[in-house]
């Protein structure tokens, strides 16, 4: 979590860290402060809160302060106060630093310094960097008394030897006041891009922060640190090799980042969803063949029909997405298949063999959790599959191979077009898996038209947003609701129920509809809405049976069923529609109304939708 933004050039750089950081906002949002470096002094500005609080105790932007670093934060060590804000001096004032990561060893690393006499004024772990950059380039010798290369920039000597020394995962903007001619950005773990303008430079978490400067970029990897200065800038490893940098095209434009007249980038991201969803599938089906062409995986397609049993790994909502996968898996291409979340997959010492196939679902392809995942799995010797959304994350560069979902960037924290874009190339892939073992060519070849169609049902659904808006109304005071589905549909239950919480606050539990006589029916009344996912399918008579338990014990019900069903009616308290479509494709349709009902009950009872308490977009801590 957390977002960095630095710049180095020729304007002042109030103005570009301000609109860079807002930029960045999804990636956490309880504190913010940004530092500017001018004649070999320091001008540091921190506050608890938002963007906004920041602006709001900022000076009229100084043509002078050409140099600058900011942050956006979400706390993990320390609590979210001015103090603990970034940026970090060390304490000898002469090194100011920006850190997006978590210092694994800050705690011994922060005892010995003190016992050096480097004394800390937050809780953070980040300042342990800043102190311990501070004690080399004071000390100017290394820990065993070699003193520092006659030849070499202290600065940079400095930084090297610091980050020798920590374990964890950082992305660091540095600048020392000794100085201000260089501007350090340093990487592991977390992402960090150069953007390289005209006489100006932009170091930042996230393409979001530079694209509006600049779309030529360097994308940092592990272990490498540049400087920047009025000659240009230079990369090598933090162990001083050489390293050889690639300037590439950022793939986002601008109005991709803008909300274009939406109120909010959530909403924008559901509506989105049937040009995301074409974008996606675009090129990508051979309808008369019942084929899938999918360049990311060309070199894998001899093995992975071998494939025995296939995990998938995610967190959140991708992992819900992951879900419908291993139905998808199991059902068009019958290899076992099961889900596991990132965070527990890596401590199960998980059975990994010849055979296993894995596949990390990753909108942001930096959450630290899949991420690590990712790193066991390829630690095992499996061959790793990557769906990510963000080109060039480090979970698109670290897997052997993968499929883009190519929606554009999603910035509201809640993930919506995302969702169903993984849930569309996880049909594509089992169907195309499916077809090179023993699924015929007739139907593989009706799924996929059944898959081509699924954007303009979306659009269909879209229409009832007023519709559903009112059913949000009527029912946005209901402190506890239920989400129930069956078969693939389940799935889409549990990704309502998640979608309610996390940015309406009202508690909501998703479960298979057969479940609820097992328990959760002791908590119906009529102050608890149950969610129906009901559209036609396998399984539909069996849930008409679960809703009947439910209104029998004067349970409130919305439904969601199939456009000219007129027998589901009579049990529903509200009624919304999907087109029909093939049952494995539904998740991609059933979703959306509960996308719709979340945002309605959110803004209705005041919540900032793209930015709900306690979140972030992307979960780069463990
Ligand atoms: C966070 C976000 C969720 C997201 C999850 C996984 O918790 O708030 O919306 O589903 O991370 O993110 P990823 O980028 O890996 O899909």
């Amino acid at each position: 979590m957390c977002g960095i933004v630095a710049y180095f050039g020729k304007k002042p750089a109030q103005s570009v860290l301000i609109e860079g950081l807002k930029r960045l906002e999804y990636r956490g949002y309880d504190s913010a402060g940004v530092a500017f470096l001018t004649n070999n002094r320091f001008s540091i500005y921190k506050t608890a809160g938002r963007i906004s609080n920041l602006e709001d105790i900022l000076p009229a932007a100084d043509p002078e302060m050409t140099v600058g670093i900011g942050h956006t934060r979400w706390a993990t060590h320390g609590e979210p106060n001015t103090v603990n804000a970034h940026p970090h001096l060390d304490y000898t004032g002469k090194i100011a630093l920006v850190h997006n990561g978590i210092i694994e060893n800050y705690a011994t690393l922060k005892k010995w310094l003190i016992k050096e006499g480097c004394p800390f004024t937050s809780q953070t772990d980040t300042e342990v960097v800043a102190n311990l950059i501070g004690y080399f380039y004071e000390r100017n010798h290394t820990l065993d008394g070699r003193n520092a290369p006659a030849n070499c920039n202290r600065f940079e000597w400095a930084v090297q030897q610091a980050l020798q020394e920590i374990y964890g995962t950082y992305g660091l903007a540095i600048l020392c006041s000794d100085c201000p001619g260089v501007l350090i950005g340093v990487k592991r773990g977390s992402p960090l891009i150069l953007g390289v303008g005209k006489n100006e430079f932009i170091l930042a978490s996230d393409a979001a922060a530079i694209v509006e400067h600049t779309t030529q970029a360097v994308y940092l990897s592990d272990n490498e640190m540049v400087s920047v200065s009025e000659n240009g800038f230079s990369t090598k490893t933090i162990s001083n090799e050489a390293v050889q940098s690639e300037l590439k095209a950022i793939e986002i434009s601008l109005d991709q980042i803008e909300l274009e007249g939406f109120d909010h980038y959530m909403q924008k991201e559901i509506a989105e969803q049937p040009k995301a969803i074409e974008t996606c599938l675009n090129g990508r089906i051979d309808l008369k063949n019942g084929r899938v062409i999918l360049g990311g995986l060309q070199n894998y397609w001899r093995e992975l029909p071998r494939t025995k049993k296939i995990i998938l790994t995610a967190c959140g909502t991708a992992w819900h997405a992951g879900l419908v996968g291993e139905f998808l898996f199991e059902q068009l291409c019958r290899i076992p298949s099961e889900v596991e979340y990132a965070s527990e997959f890596r401590y199960r010492n998980p059975v990994i063999d010849e055979g296993t196939l894995v596949i990390a679902i990753s909108q942001s392809g930096e959450t630290a959790d899949t991420l690590a995942a990712v790193e066991l799995a390829r630690e095992r010797g499996a061959c790793v599959l990557g769906i990510v959304n963000v080109v060039g994350s480090s979970i698109a560069r670290l897997t052997d191979a993968g499929v883009y979902l190519r929606v554009g960037p999603e910035i509201g924290v809640a993930s919506t077009k995302a969702f169903t874009a993984q849930t569309a190339v996880l049909a594509m892939l089992a169907i195309e898996l499916g077809r090179r073992r023993h699924l015929s060519s007739d139907y593989a070849s009706s799924l996929l038209r059944e898959l081509t169609q699924i954007p303009q049902k979306i659009s269909r659904i879209l229409e009832q947003n007023e519709h559903i808006r009112q059913i949000a109304q009527a029912n946005a005071d209901k402190e506890n609701w239920l989400f129930l589905g069956r078969g693939f549909n389940y799935p889409v239950a549990l990704e309502g129920a998640l979608k309610l919480k996390e940015i309406s606050y009202i508690h909501a539990e998703g479960l298979p509809a057969a479940e609820m006589k097992h328990g959760p029916i002791a908590l119906i009344t009529d102050r608890m809405p149950a969610v129906f996912i009901a559209p036609r399918c396998s399984q539909y008579e069996k849930l008409i049976g679960n809703i009947e338990e439910v209104r029998a014990r004067g349970g409130r019900t919305i439904v969601i069923a199939t456009e000219g069903d007129e027998d589901i009616r009579t049990y529903a308290d509200h009624l919304i529609t999907v087109p029909a479509a093939a049952e494995q494709l539904l998740p991609m349709l059933t979703v959306v109304p509960l996308q719709l009902l979340a945002y309605h009950a959110a803004v209705l009872r005041g919540h900032d939708v793209d930015k709900p308490r306690n979140l972030a977009k992307s979960v780069t801590v463990e």
